[in-house]
């Protein structure tokens, strides 16, 4: 099996790459991947050399590179995109470009490469749902739940998988896509809530919190996510849409309180900043089709076991993010948080 992996140089990408090396051990991975600000190959320093490995710079919106890459691959999983809502609030356009276009271009180029018969598994997000209401705690979202995007993030990605969608009823293309809820783990940009907490807190900063906090986020494991995106590409139907989610429901006052306890600070390291403008206030996810389906279940994800593990990381890895905090990435912090 040779799958290319789109964005395999993000976050989630790259523990991807890393899984399917070391869980597949007959499986080549191409990672296809901009390498825009997020984008970060010293993040894979370790499968440098694997000869089960190889790297393509290249943008999904560019249809001649496509051409060249895809006719030797066997599955694709499409990772890539603009992935911060802050960024997309300040300026849509490259999220439109790369992740509803550049989805469109990746799709004709590989119905071009294979005709329709081999699978192409679209990473998703729960954001495409729009919000939950926060007093009714039963409410979650299904897959059939209709897409509300709130976000020109969301919007941009529900752009990418409405055209997936498309490509199945249309072209009879074997697809699937994934929506999951918000990751964490090792190697998260910065900018991110919680490596942005942790981060500033070793710096000896406060932490920049939207509004007052009472915003509920789903969390998982980024390894979780990879093993559930991995299930849907092996055993996942064709034309279905998988939710994704940790059963790990905190609002953002909560996970504040649990780093700053983590690192032993208190609320005084806390700054309460003005809201982002169209907050969703609540994601939940059911996600019981992938399990009763696919067999899939987050093992990795509980609290606050998971998140202590993450916040050392973090502590013991300074030197990846001081060189990832610098440059370009200082600009758009004093932009954004002053
Ligand atoms: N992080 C989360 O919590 C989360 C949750 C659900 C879904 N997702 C989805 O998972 C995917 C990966 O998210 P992430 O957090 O790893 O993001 P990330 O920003 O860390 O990584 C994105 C990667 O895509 C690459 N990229 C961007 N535009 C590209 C283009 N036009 N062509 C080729 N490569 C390009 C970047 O260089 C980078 O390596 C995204 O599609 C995102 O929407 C993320």
């Amino acid at each position: 099996m040779h799958v290319l992996v789109t964005g395999g140089a993000g976050f989630i990408g790259t523990s991807f790459v890393r899984m399917i090396l070391r869980d597949r051990p007959g499986w080549r991975v191409t990672n296809y991947d901009a390498l825009t600000y997020s984008g970060n190959l010293e993040n894979l320093s370790e499968i440098e050399g694997n000869e089960r490995y190889s790297f393509v710079k290249g943008d999904v919106r560019d249809a001649q590179l496509l051409d060249e890459v895809l006719p030797g691959v066997d599955a694709v999983v499409h990772m890539a995109a603009e992935s911060h809502v802050d960024r997309s609030i300040m300026d849509s356009g490259p999220f439109v470009d790369s992740n509803t276009r550049g989805t469109q271009v990746l799709l004709d180029a590989w119905r071009r490469a294979h005709g329709v018969d081999r699978r192409f598994v679209y990473v998703s997000t729960d954001e495409v749902y729009g919000t939950l209401p926060l007093e009714d705690k039963n409410a979650l979202f299904t897959e059939e739940t209709p897409l509300q995007t709130n976000s020109p993030y969301s919007a941009s990605k529900a752009g990418g998988d409405l055209m997936v969608r498309a490509y199945h009823h249309t072209h009879g293309m074997d697809v699937v896509t994934t929506r999951c809820s918000n990751n964490f783990g090792p190697w998260q940009f910065p900018e991110k809530v919680i490596p942005l907490f942790v981060t500033n807190l070793l710096d000896g900063k406060k932490v920049p919190l939207y509004g007052d906090g009472r915003n509920v986020r789903d969390w998982l494991h980024v390894e979780d996510h990879c093993e559930a995106v991995l299930t849907v590409l092996e055993k996942g139907r064709s034309g279905e849409v998988y939710n994704v989610g940790g059963n790990n429901e905190r609002s953002n006052l909560e996970l504040t309180h649990s780093i700053l306890s983590i690192m032993g600070h208190g609320d005084e390291m806390i700054e309460y900043v003005k809201d982002r403008p169209g907050h969703d206030l609540r994601y939940a996810i059911d996600a019981s089709k992938i399990k009763r389906e696919l067999g899939w279940e987050p093992t990795r994800s509980a609290w606050p076991g998971a998140l202590e593990d993450t916040v050392s990381w973090y502590t013991e890895n300074r030197s990846w993010w001081e060189r990832v905090r610098s440059g370009a990435y200082q600009s758009y912090y004093e932009t954004q948080y002053g």
